[in-house]
């Protein structure tokens, strides 16, 4: 009898435990994942020594610091699809920005991370940029974005974004299931192509001035041109300084924001069982920066705070890590599996990332990251696809000849304004390479970003690197047969995917 009663006991103990560990049961995990807006690292947390970001330096004390964390797209809307499917642009669809003209959308039959989580009775809330679609594809329970809101209001203002996060969490304080909030800052994106009278990087909106607006909980902190640091891929001119001292304000809104942000969750009572993390969507919008693989447009900012792993707070992981990794890490962090299915009738849909979550407990021996550009604006079609391990990063342009396109955004911005004046004028420009150099690419770029960080000397040619080319490139090509690549087989070959899908050459010299 005493026995029975024992594995009687036992069986109840189990059935606790089960029940523990369902989501949404007895221990309740939340995830808040906070993005930048073409943020980069312009903070204490990576060391800059100008900027002030007490806010951030307070999340980094509680999380592990990527140091190698990477986009797989340097453009807005195909990496934020890529962070919410943790597929590549060329895989979800979202080729390339998705509002007005440009109206990329990711595939209707997309399992997004959103949709998986609604599935799994997690409540999902979005507040700031969306800038991804269709609407079924991204569903979310609370949204308040650019869609039905100025994105000046929900992205930028960071008092309104405020009170839209403690409306979400004190109205979830009501529900059983776990939550899934998504913070999609619009700062430190550029302005000056959309709303000039707020200044270039919208530094001046809501700082009190005439005509400016006030928001309440903004103390804004200014720099100036001098004092900046300027990275090594910006020409260090007048221009660019006084850019960046702009960015820098813009920043110091994102930080006084994320800290809001932060205060609400603590003060709902969510701090204790909410994973956070914070990175951002692409590299800054300065030249050799956004729209580009090279590293100055796809290396990101990414902390990642639990609670429940403490181990490694305030510590720099080495590891590579991309936005592809994201989706992963929260289906893993909530128990959700990712379901078998296909797109467009092919292979079952693999993910190509993996969870962050074991490198919190001990440091990883990851050492590659892929990426995948097809468009920024839908004029912008500009291929290419890249592999980084190790010291080394290739890079393959597929339409090479043509030259690398430019943005609207971008070509107003007093940085390039000035650089491609100076070119025009055949002045200095003060700048790593020339304007043409930059237009005009070889096919494949090699570089050892240990001996070469700028990127600077292309090592595809030379013989003695000849192996190791020969390596990436097989992995590429591993990795855009794996992920059902359109582009696999460019530029000189086209793909015929009926029967087994296979490259048939065009003999167009390339
Ligand atoms: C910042 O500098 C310190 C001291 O040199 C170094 O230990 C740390 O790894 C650096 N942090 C990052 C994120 O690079
Ligand atoms: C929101 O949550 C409910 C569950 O209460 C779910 O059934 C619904 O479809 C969700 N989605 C949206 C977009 O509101
Ligand atoms: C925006 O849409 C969401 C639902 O998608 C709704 O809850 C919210 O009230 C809307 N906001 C405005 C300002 O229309
Ligand atoms: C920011 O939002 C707050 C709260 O909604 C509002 O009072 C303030 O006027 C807004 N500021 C600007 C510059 O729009
Ligand atoms: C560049 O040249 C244009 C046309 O001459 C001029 O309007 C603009 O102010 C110049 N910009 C910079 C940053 O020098």
């Amino acid at each position: 009898m005493a026995f029975q009663y024992g594995s009687y006991r036992l069986g109840l103990v189990f059935l606790a435990f089960l029940l523990n560990s369902c989501p949404g049961e007895s221990k309740r995990r939340n995830v808040l994942l906070i993005i930048g807006d073409d943020a980069g690292f312009e903070t204490e947390v990576y060391n800059n020594t100008v900027v002030r970001t007490p806010h951030l330096q307070a999340l980094s004390r509680r999380s592990l610091i990527f140091k190698n964390a990477f986009t797989s797209v340097s453009s807005c809307s195909p990496s934020r699809s890529t962070i919410l499917t943790g597929l590549p642009q060329h895989q979800n669809g979202m080729y390339g920005l998705h509002q007005s003209v440009h109206h990329f959308n990711s595939f209707d039959g997309v399992q997004s991370l959103p949709l998986l989580l609604q599935q799994a009775n997690i409540r999902t809330g979005i507040i700031g940029k969306k800038h991804v679609g269709p609407g079924l594809v991204y569903p979310f329970n609370f949204s308040y974005t650019e869609e039905n809101n100025s994105v000046l209001q929900v992205g930028r203002n960071i008092t309104r974004i405020k009170l839209l996060v403690r409306k979400f969490l004190w109205s979830h304080k009501e529900e059983e299931r776990p939550f899934f909030l998504y913070v999609a800052f619009h700062d430190p994106h550029r302005c000056g192509h959309s709303q000039p009278q707020y200044g270039a990087f919208c530094e001046k909106f809501g700082n009190g001035d005439s005509g400016m607006g006030r928001i309440p909980d903004w103390e804004p902190k200014y720099y100036s041109p001098d004092q900046v640091k300027v990275p090594a891929f910006i020409p260090d001119t007048p221009a660019a300084r006084a850019d960046l001292a702009a960015q820098y304000t813009t920043i110091s809104r994102l930080d006084q924001g994320i800290g809001l942000v932060l205060k609400e969750l603590r003060e709902a009572g969510f701090e204790e069982d909410t994973l956070v993390i914070y990175s951002s969507d692409n590299g800054i919008p300065f030249p050799n920066g956004r729209t580009n693989l090279y590293m100055s447009g796809v290396a990101e900012p990414m902390l990642v705070s639990s609670p429940e792993q403490r181990r490694r707070w305030g510590q720099v992981s080495q590891a590579y890590v991309s936005l592809l990794d994201v989706t992963p890490t929260i289906l893993d962090w909530f128990s959700v599996p990712y379901p078998p299915y296909s797109l467009t009738g092919g292979p079952l849909v693999q993910l190509t990332g993996r969870s962050l979550l074991p490198a919190l407990s001990t440091e990883p021996a990851w050492s590659t990251v892929y990426f995948s550009q097809s468009l920024h604006e839908v004029t912008m079609y500009y291929p290419m696809r890249s592999v980084y391990q190790g010291p080394f990063h290739l890079i393959h342009n597929l339409n090479y000849r043509m030259p690398f396109p430019i943005d609207q955004d971008f070509y107003v911005s007093p940085t390039f304004l000035d650089l491609l004046n100076h070119t025009q004028a055949g002045q200095p420009t003060s700048w790593f390479k020339t304007l043409k150099d930059y237009y005009y690419r070889e096919r494949w770029e090699l570089y050892d970003t240990r001996s070469d960080p700028t990127e600077s000397r292309n090592l595809a040619s030379d013989p003695t690197h000849m192996n190791i080319l020969e390596t990436l490139k097989t992995q590429l090509l591993k990795w855009q047969w794996g992920t059902s690549d359109p582009w696999v087989c460019s530029p000189d070959a086209v793909l015929e995917t009926k029967l087994e899908p296979q490259c048939r050459p065009l003999y167009n010299g390339l």
